[in-house]
C-alpha cells in the first residue's frame, strides 16, 4: 500500500538522521528515502544540532537548502557518515541509480567514514537482480554499450520523462540501465564495469554500506554490515 511504503520511508530515513552527531559532516543522499532523512536532519538543525551536509545531487543540494543545513563539499571536508538510499539490497550489496545520482553517491559515500542505508522492505532481495545503471560519457556511449554487451548485459539508454531525448545527469552524462540477471558476483562485475573506458559511475555499491536502515510503518529494522 502507497500509505505504508511512504511511512516506512519516513521511518528509515528518520532513524538515520537520529545517528548523526553533533558537530558531524554529513553526506546526504539523493532519492525519496534520503530526503527524509535530509528533512529529519533540518529538524535536528532547527533545534540546534551542529552540522554540515555534502550534497550528493542537485536534489539534495535544495532539500538541504531548504531544510537550512549549512554545507560544505569534499574539497573542504571528510564526511564523517552518509545517509542515502537504494534501489535494491542484497545483504549489504547494493544497486543505486535509479535518480541517475549515484556517480556523486558514490563518491560521497565512499569518502565517509560510516554509511547508512535507508530503505523500505520492498528494496530487499536475497539476489541482485535490478537492473544495474551505467553513467557514461555521451561519446563513449555505443563502445561502453558493446563492453556491457560482452559482459552478458543488455543496456538501455534512459529515456527522460518530461523531457524528449535522453536522461542527462547533474554531470552532463547519458544513463545506460543494463540487465544483467540475477548477480552471482556483483563484485566482480563492479570490477569489470570499473574497467570499461568512457564509464563514469556504475550503480553497484559493493562493500560500502555499514549498516542497513530498514523502515516499516512499524518501526525500524537495523542491521549491521
Ligand atoms: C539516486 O540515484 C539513487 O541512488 C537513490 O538513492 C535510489 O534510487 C533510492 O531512491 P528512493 O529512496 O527514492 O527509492
Amino acid at each position: 500500500m502507497k500509505g505504508d511504503r511512504t511511512r516506512a520511508k519516513q521511518e528509515a530515513g528518520q532513524s538515520a538522521a537520529r545517528v548523526v552527531a553533533d558537530g558531524s559532516v554529513v553526506g546526504l543522499g539523493t532519492g525519496s528515502t534520503a530526503a527524509e532523512a535530509i528533512s529529519q536532519l533540518g529538524e535536528r538543525v532547527d533545534s540546534g544540532l551542529d552540522i554540515r551536509g555534502i550534497p550528493t545531487s542537485h536534489q539534495s543540494r535544495r532539500l538541504a537548502r531548504e531544510a537550512d543545513i549549512p554545507l560544505t563539499t569534499l574539497a573542504d571536508a571528510v564526511p564523517d557518515i552518509a545517509i542515502d538510499g537504494a534501489d535494491q539490497a542484497a545483504g549489504c550489496d547494493l544497486v543505486k541509480g535509479g535518480g541517475a545520482a549515484h556517480a556523486r553517491e558514490k563518491i560521497v559515500d565512499a569518502a565517509a567514514d560510516r554509511l547508512l542505508v535507508v530503505v523500505d522492505p520492498t528494496k530487499l532481495a536475497d539476489r541482485l537482480d535490478h537492473p544495474v545503471p551505467v553513467e557514461v560519457l555521451p561519446d563513449a556511449r555505443v563502445p561502453v554499450e558493446t563492453a556491457i554487451e560482452g559482459l552478458g548485459g543488455e543496456p538501455t539508454v534512459r529515456s527522460a520523462v518530461q523531457k524528449d531525448g535522453p536522461v542527462v545527469t547533474d554531470n552532463g552524462n547519458l544513463v545506460l540501465d543494463c540487465a544483467f540477471g540475477p548477480l552471482d558476483s556483483p563484485g566482480a562485475l563492479a570490477t569489470d564495469l570499473d574497467g570499461i573506458p568512457g564509464v563514469v559511475a556504475h550503480g553497484l555499491f559493493v562493500g560500502l554500506a555499514d549498516e542497513l536502515h530498514i523502515g516499516s510503518p512499524d518501526g525500524v529494522e537495523r542491521r549491521q554490515c
